[in-house]
């Protein structure tokens, strides 16, 4: 087969970030590059000797078998359309929008066309990740603790809640979406907002957020996000079953038990190299390795926004199962 033929649309931090991993496999050649901002295009294009392509009609012309969609939240919807209508293969990165109507357009459209795709929930590649699924895998689980401690992100769309979709949808995701992996699904929310945004222009997402949990299984758990800092603290997942306390995210995994502690260090680029490897192998149609699909990243999606809704509303939100008739 010929080298796999890949468009990007956004050129930001997170698509230099990819084109950085694609430019290392032998069989991927980046062969354009879009974007709303001209010149972020070009940089990105000359850097990865790809072609700037003024709009996204004109890179899908360009004979591709994938593009991935690398915009920020408040921008998905018409860039997912356009490569689905044009027939390559769909990469979009976390949240899928900053509503529900638009990931289930985008997720019907999907399925009528059977395209290939995935989504840049990372983490479920992380070994680290493998080796708590495995060690939960017969130990029902009691209590899980999500955390996002961070600052504000540099980019500035960032801070504004219709922009961004707020820390719950935009970074949270990654927690939630680990969370749905190692304990099942979420059935019912409820969160609040302390109603103070970061000290940055413009900011109006909550500076810090609570929520309460319910899983399917029984178990029950909490997320805690702020922005607050000027550092990144701590993101990741704590799981604790009868007899086990375990600790996991992209800085690695701490395991507990009767019979004492171990840790094992993370690797973030391992999750973020194989994401990529499992998208261009499913792509040329050597792997079958994407975790997370479209429809799967749907289902995380609609659990931080429930999150969000609850925050925002105070009332607690139940998370419909993903049935057909919802879809
Ligand atoms: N999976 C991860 O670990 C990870 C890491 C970083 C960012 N992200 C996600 O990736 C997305 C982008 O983040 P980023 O840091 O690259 O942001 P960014 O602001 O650095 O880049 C976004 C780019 O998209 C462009 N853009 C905006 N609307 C567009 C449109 N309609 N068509 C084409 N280009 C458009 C902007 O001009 C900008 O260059 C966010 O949703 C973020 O959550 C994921």
């Amino acid at each position: 087969m010929r080298v796999c033929r890949v468009g990007l649309i956004g050129a930001g931090g997170v698509a230099q970030r990819h084109a950085r991993v694609l430019a290392d496999f032998d069989d991927v050649r980046i062969v354009g590059v879009t974007d709303v901002v001209p010149e972020a295009a070009t940089r990105l294009a000359e850097s990865t000797r790809a072609r700037f392509f003024p709009d996204v009609d004109a890179l899908l012309a360009a004979d591709l078998d994938a593009v991935y969609v690398c915009v920020p939240p408040f921008a998905h919807g018409a860039a997912e359309e356009a490569v689905l209508a044009a027939g390559p293969a769909l990469f979009v990165e976390k949240p899928l929008a900053l509503d529900r109507e638009t990931a289930l357009r985008i997720n019907r459209l999907v399925d009528e066309r059977g395209a290939v795709t995935a989504v840049g929930h990372h983490w479920r590649y992380l070994t680290v990740v493998d080796e708590a699924r495995r060690i939960l895998a017969d130990r029902p689980v009691r209590l899980v603790a999500g955390t996002w401690l961070d600052r504000v992100p540099p980019v500035a769309w960032w801070p504004r809640r219709d922009r961004s979709g707020g820390p719950v949808v935009e970074q949270a995701a990654h927690v939630l979406d680990l969370a749905r992996h190692l304990v099942g699904e979420v059935t019912e929310v409820w969160a609040a907002g302390n109603g103070t945004p970061p000290e940055v222009a413009g900011a109006d997402v909550d500076g810090a957020t609570a929520a309460a949990l319910r899983f399917a299984t029984g178990a029950v758990g909490t997320l805690g996000t702020t922005c607050a800092l000027g550092w990144k603290h701590r993101a990741g997942l704590e799981v604790y079953a009868d007899g086990l306390a375990l600790s996991v995210g992209e800085d690695g995994l701490l395991v507990r038990d009767g019979d004492g502690e171990r840790r094992i260090a993370g690797d973030p680029e391992q999750g973020r190299r194989d994401v990529d490897r499992a998208f261009v192998d499913a792509v040329r149609g050597i792997g079958a390795d994407v975790r997370v699909p479209y429809s799967e990243a749907l289902r995380t999606h609609l659990l931080a926004l429930a999150v969000a809704e609850s925050a925002a509303t105070g009332a607690l939100v139940r998370v419909p199962p993903l049935e057909p008739a919802n879809v």
